[in-house]
């Protein structure tokens, strides 16, 4: 195996920091392996909110109230952006449609891979660090905190430390149920049965519902308004009125 694929196979969240600092160039090579990621069409439809004072980590962690957002080294924000494409109908005289899932999706992928680039980046050189999609329930606060113009939305944080505590690498579903030779096949409730069995003997006295009972929690119930009203705010989907 080799070490990069070492590397990547023990990846676990880490949610616990000492109080030691990334040195400045130790974050600088972090991002710039973040920005080697592929994008669609080299748009780099992303930008990134780097955020190292206590003040600015403590009124984030203000708006969403998980621990790990004040005690890290540094909070990135992950932004997806269309603003500078903006910047380039403008500069080329053309009409602006940034309304639209398909390039919601253009912009939130090309997010994505950045940002798994920099949570294994940091992971190579002794971080850790964990990702925080729940920043998007607070996306407005988070908008006139950090001075996000439209077409522009947060996609999720990244909390990045030196890690205090490193938990047992949690248990992924068969590769079998997730990886389908040539053609799709649907689970049957085995396959949910079963991996709520091995969440459950990881979990151990840690677990408060089953894994499948999480997903309920999810997807059981219309999902919360708050991103679709800010996507329209910031005129990335369009209100139908
Ligand atoms: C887009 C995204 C958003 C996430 N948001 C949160 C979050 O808000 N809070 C949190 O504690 N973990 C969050 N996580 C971490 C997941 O819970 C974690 O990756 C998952 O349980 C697998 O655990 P592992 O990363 O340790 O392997 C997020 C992960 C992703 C990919």
């Amino acid at each position: 195996m080799s070490d990069m694929i070492k590397l990547m196979k023990s990846h676990v969240s880490v949610r616990s920091f000492t109080d030691e600092v990334i040195p400045e160039e130790h974050l600088k090579e972090i991002l710039e392996a973040g920005q080697a990621a592929s994008s669609w069409k080299n748009f780099q439809s992303y930008s990134i909110i780097k955020v190292r004072s206590q003040e600015t980590k403590q009124a984030i962690y203000d708006l969403e109230s998980q621990h790990w957002i004040k005690t890290c080294d540094t909070f990135l924000l992950m932004v997806g952006d269309l603003n500078r494409a903006k910047v380039a109908v403008d500069l080329r005289n053309a009409s602006f449609y940034p309304e639209g899932v398909e390039n919601l999706l253009i912009s939130s992928v090309d997010a994505a891979l950045v940002g798994q680039n920099i949570l294994l980046a940091a992971e190579s050189l002794g971080y850790g660090g964990v990702m925080i999609g729940m920043v998007r329930q607070s996306s407005e606060g988070l908008a006139e905190l950090l001075n996000l113009p439209e077409y522009t939305y947060p996609i999720f944080g990244i909390a990045l430390g030196v890690p205090k505590k490193h938990n047992p690498i949690k248990p992924r579903l068969p590769l079998e149920t997730v990886v389908f030779d040539e053609k799709y096949r649907v689970a049957d409730s085995q396959v949910i049965h079963d991996f709520d069995a091995v969440q459950t003997a990881y979990a151990g006295a840690r677990q408060t519902e089953l894994w499948s009972e999480r997903i309920v929690q999810q997807f059981g119930q219309p999902e919360s308004p708050v991103t679709e009203h800010y996507l329209k705010k910031q005129k990335l989907l369009r209100s139908e009125d």
